[in-house]
Parts: structure tokens; C-alpha cells; sequence
């Protein structure tokens, strides 16, 4: 069977904008996530408290949410790797982060300039902190389906990260196919790998990346599983050519429009999304990667 509702996660402006390589004014941003909220995205991941050095195109985090209005209904979760992306993020009014966890050493050092066991010592106490400050957190994972530089990933690996992350006090946790290479026979795999290390698919939220164009077959595995959370972004946004890992991810008009023909519920309007996937794409100077938004818009 398949899920009444979904709830998808918008990672556009956070995801999206991170791999662009043009850097979007923040008033661009400001309109595109005015606009994501009006077009029924209920979860709208907003920006990331990172290293502004490591990721120059989120440098604007605070003038951003400074100058943002929240729509009512709406959450504006945003990344935090460490004490110190919690402090900015507090200071900014945040109520609800995610940490971003490896289940890899490769990635963990590439993405985070930690092993694997160091960045759960960087997360313990920024859950905990967030936690008693009243703030939902979300626990994202990395390279659950295949890693660039080592390969296939172990399910049972993936699981016992995501584990240690949930025993952190974490509410949910998305696995992130960070490269796109996942099928869905994998999905399977891993998803009942992680429920085998005591997490309900009711916590589980998925992250598909489209390199390999299987985004939208996994996504379905995982919703007949009872995955209710599914993690996407306008337009496709984020597509690097000169980074196989930075591939954009699931478009959010693939998912809406097939969600709509399977009488799946989301709240969305796949008119204004695409409206505001087109905009965007002007702003960015190229068209929009996402097949439904060619065909809606093109
Ligand atoms: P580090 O260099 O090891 O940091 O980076 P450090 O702790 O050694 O500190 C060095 C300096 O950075 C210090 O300043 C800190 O204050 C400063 P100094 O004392 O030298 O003047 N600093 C910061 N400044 C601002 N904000 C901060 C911060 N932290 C330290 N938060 C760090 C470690 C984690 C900070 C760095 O590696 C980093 O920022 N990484 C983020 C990388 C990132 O954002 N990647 C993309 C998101 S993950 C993703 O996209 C995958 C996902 O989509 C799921 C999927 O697809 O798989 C989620
Ligand atoms: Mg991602």
C-alpha cells in the first residue's frame, strides 16, 4: 500500500543553492522561499550555519533569516554541524536544525573534517543543547547507498550511524543518497538494515539525488515501505557539472506529479511550484533540470 499524505521536505534554497555555482542575492532567495511557501511546501530548509569558507554560497545565513517571514504553517529548518553553527542559529531564531552525519570515513572527512566517531563527538552536545533549548532535530546520513571513494556502503554500517544519531534524541532521520547511485532493490535493504537497528520507518525520511535518474523508482520503493517523509527540491536545483556527488536532487515537480497521479496527498500546487522553478531557473541562467517542469514550462 501507499501512504494517505506525504510530507516533503524542501531542501531547495539549502541543497539546491549549496551546489550552484553562481552565488543567488539573498533577496532572490528570500522571493524563492516566499514563493515556495505559497505554492503549500510545508517544510522549507532554509539555509545552513556552516564554515561560510566551506560553503561561500550560504554565507548569507543570518541576513537571510533576519529578513525572512515566516509563513504561518511553515517550518524553516536549517543545517548545523557544531556548537558553533548552533550558537548562530539560535541567535537567529531557529527552532528546528538537522546535523549532518557520514556513514562513511571518506565523506565524514571530505564533508565535515572529521572521522567517523569524532563527528558523532561534534554532534553530541549540539543535540543535546538543541534539545533542551526545546528545538526539533532531524539527523541526515550520507553516501547510505555508495560512496565515491569507497563504494557500495554497508547497509549495516548506515544503520548503526543512523542508530547512534537517533540515540542522540534526534526525531527523524533522512538517508541521503548523496551521489544517486541507490536502486531500489537497495532501498529495501537499507531501510530494513536501519528498522533491524531499532528505527521505525515512521522516523525515516529519504534523499534522493538524480544522477543515475532513479530518484523517482526509489522514492516509490520507499513509500510502499511506509517512508511518509520525502526530501526534494524545486525545479531540480543543484546540478554541478564538474561533481559527480553534487548532482541535483529528486526535482520536487517529478515527485508532486507523480504523487498527484498515485491520489497521494502533499498540499502542493504543481502549477505555482512550476511557475517558481521557472523563475528560478531565469535567475540562475540555465533551465531548469527537472522533466516536469520542461514539459509544464518548457
Ligand atoms: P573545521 O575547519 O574542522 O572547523 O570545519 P573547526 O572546528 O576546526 O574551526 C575552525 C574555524 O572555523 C574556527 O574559527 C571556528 O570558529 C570556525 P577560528 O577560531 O579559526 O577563527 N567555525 C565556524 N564558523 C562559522 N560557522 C560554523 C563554524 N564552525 C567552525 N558552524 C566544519 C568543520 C564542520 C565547520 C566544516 O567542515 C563545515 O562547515 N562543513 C560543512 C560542509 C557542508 O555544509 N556540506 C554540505 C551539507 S551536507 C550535504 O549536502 C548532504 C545532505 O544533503 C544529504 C545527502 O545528500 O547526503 C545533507
Ligand atoms: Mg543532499
Amino acid at each position: 500500500g501507499l501512504p494517505e499524505r506525504v510530507t516533503i521536505w524542501e531542501v531547495g534554497a539549502r541543497d539546491g543553492l549549496q551546489n550552484e555555482s553562481a552565488v543567488v542575492p539573498v533577496e532572490v532567495k528570500l522571493e524563492f522561499l516566499d514563493r515556495l511557501a505559497a505554492a503549500g511546501l510545508g517544510v522549507l530548509e532554509a539555509t545552513s550555519f556552516v564554515h561560510p569558507k566551506w560553503v561561500p554560497q550560504l554565507a548569507d545565513a543570518e541576513d537571510l533569516l533576519a529578513r525572512l517571514t515566516r509563513a504561518e504553517g511553515v517550518s524553516y529548518p536549517v543545517l548545523v554541524p557544531n556548537e558553533r553553527g548552533l550558537d548562530r542559529a539560535l541567535a537567529a531564531g531557529v527552532r528546528h536544525i538537522a546535523v549532518f552525519g557520514s556513514a562513511t570515513e571518506s565523506f565524514a572527512k571530505r564533508n565535515l573534517n572529521r572521522t567517523l566517531d569524532e563527528q558523532f563527538a561534534m554532534f553530541e552536545p549540539v543535540v543535546a543543547r538543541a534539545r533542551a533549548e526545546g528545538l526539533d532535530v532531524r539527523a541526515y546520513v550520507s553516501m547510505c547507498f555508495g560512496d565515491q571513494w569507497e563504494g557500495p556502503v554497508p547497509p549495516a554500517q548506515v544503520a548503526a550511524v543512523g542508530r547512534r544519531l537517533m540515540e542522540m534524541g534526534c526525531s527523524q532521520l533522512s538517508l541521503g543518497d548523496t551521489i544517486g547511485v541507490a536502486t531500489p532493490g537497495l532501498v529495501e535493504s537499507v531501510i530494513g538494515a536501519v528498522n533491524a537497528a531499532g528505527v521505525p520507518t515512521s522516523r525515516v525520511a529519504v534523499h534522493f539525488h538524480d544522477t543515475y535518474g532513479q530518484a523517482l523508482s526509489n522514492t516509490l520503493a520507499a513509500l510502499r515501505l511506509g517512508v511518509t517523509t520525502v526530501d526534494s527540491s524545486a525545479g531540480g536545483l543543484g546540478g554541478c557539472p564538474y561533481a559527480e556527488s553534487a548532482t541535483g536532487n529528486l526535482a520536487t515537480e517529478d515527485l508532486v506529479w507523480m504523487l498527484d497521479g498515485l491520489g497521494v496527498e502533499t498540499g502542493v500546487d504543481l502549477d505555482k511550484l512550476a511557475d517558481t522553478s521557472a523563475w528560478m531557473a531565469e535567475r540562475l541562467g540555465r533551465p531548469s533540470p527537472s522533466r516536469v517542469v520542461r514539459a509544464l514550462r518548457g
